[in-house]
């Protein structure tokens, strides 16, 4: 019996100190000192041993068993304290690392070039205005000489509003708050969103952008014009790019033009951006009708002036060599990267 003892003890200081993990101490422990423990079926057989052989295997097994707990408690405080330094390990910073690379923001590319459209203007002496993106009819149609029967007024077009307003389908209507409230010389531009019920494709959205000028004083005339688009065209898109003006109409201008630029990728040779013809359309343009000059008040025999209107998304598309609009309001962060 007593070897068993001493065999037991010995097994238990080889294999206690061993143990990894305290879930596995914990197994250790129900091994050698649980109910189903050699030493429990050995202490239940003392009673078969001879009496004088009782006292000495009593002593021997509790004492046995003390020293088994001991080495198991002290095993118990040593693997609390590594697990408790892999816990402070695991929450530390480690703040010599380097961090994650933050992507710093940036402009939109269409708001860029509407800056640099503002910034030109200025320098050439124009105010820069606003005007509200919902608008009445009288503003956005009538009083622009649009007539009833224009086909700008078709619900198709135009994004119609419950309370009768509806949503600007050009920044044309700026031009009469302005001279409503000013009288001349005037000398404004005035970019901002416009809508439009027009099926999304590569050169339509419902929502775009235009810049309308006008500029009106004594003596205004359509060399004025062609002069401040041509400055305008060669500050934007360099000294070589020429505009052209195509004879067309405008409600609100007479004569009205529609404005080219020589095209800024072949520069007039022809190729796919300007369809073989050299030429690309920027917007329309004229010298302001005196009809809309009477629905402000304004004397048309004292006065004269003109008026153009450009697509601010077409600017940037041919700035940028984008050719598809839908890319500007996709807002995929690998294109507008490429803008900071
Ligand atoms: N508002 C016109 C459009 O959206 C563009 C335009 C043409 C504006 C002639 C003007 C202008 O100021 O004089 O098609």
């Amino acid at each position: 019996m007593k070897e068993k003892i001493t065999d037991i003890l010995q097994k238990a200081q080889k294999e206690i100190p061993e143990c990894k993990g305290l879930q596995n101490l914990e197994n250790l422990r129900i091994k050698f000192l649980g109910k189903k423990s050699e030493l429990k079926s050995l202490l239940s057989q003392i009673g078969q041993l001879p009496s004088e052989e009782r006292p000495i295997i009593g002593q021997l097994l509790n004492k046995t068993k003390n020293q088994i707990a001991n080495i198991i408690s002290q095993k118990k405080i040593e693997l609390k304290k590594i697990e408790q330094e892999k816990a402070a390990d695991r929450k530390k910073i480690d703040i010599t690392l380097p961090c994650r690379p933050l992507k710093p923001g940036a402009k939109h590319p269409l708001f860029q070039i509407w800056e640099k459209i503002e910034d030109i203007f200025a320098k050439l002496g124009f105010e820069i205005v606003e005007g509200p993106e919902i608008e009445t009819e009288y503003y956005n149609f009538d009083a622009l000489n649009t007539p009833e029967e224009h086909p700008a007024r078709n619900l198709q077009d135009t994004f119609y509003l419950k309370n009768g307003m509806l949503l600007r389908t050009e920044t044309s209507p700026v031009q009469i708050r302005v001279m409503e409230k000013h009288k001349p010389p005037i000398r404004i531009i005035s970019p901002g969103r416009c809508y439009r019920n027009d099926k999304v494709d590569a050169s339509h959205s419902p929502v775009f952008h235009q810049v309308e000028s006008l500029v009106v004083d004594k003596g205004v005339t359509f060399s004025d014009l062609k002069g401040t688009l041509d400055a305008f065209v060669k500050m934007m898109f360099g000294e070589n790019i020429r505009s052209r003006f195509r004879p067309h109409y405008f409600p609100f201008t007479e004569p009205s033009a529609e404005i080219d630029i020589l095209c800024v990728n072949c520069k007039g040779k022809g190729c796919k951006l300007c369809k073989n013809s050299g030429w690309l359309e920027m917007g329309g343009a004229g010298m302001v009708d005196p009809a809309v000059f009477k629905n402000v008040n304004y004397d048309s025999e004292k006065y004269t002036g003109f008026a153009f209107g450009l697509g601010i998304d077409r600017i940037a598309m041919l700035k940028y060599g984008i050719s598809d609009m839908r890319i500007l309001f996709r807002n995929d962060l690998r294109i507008l990267e490429q803008f900071v």
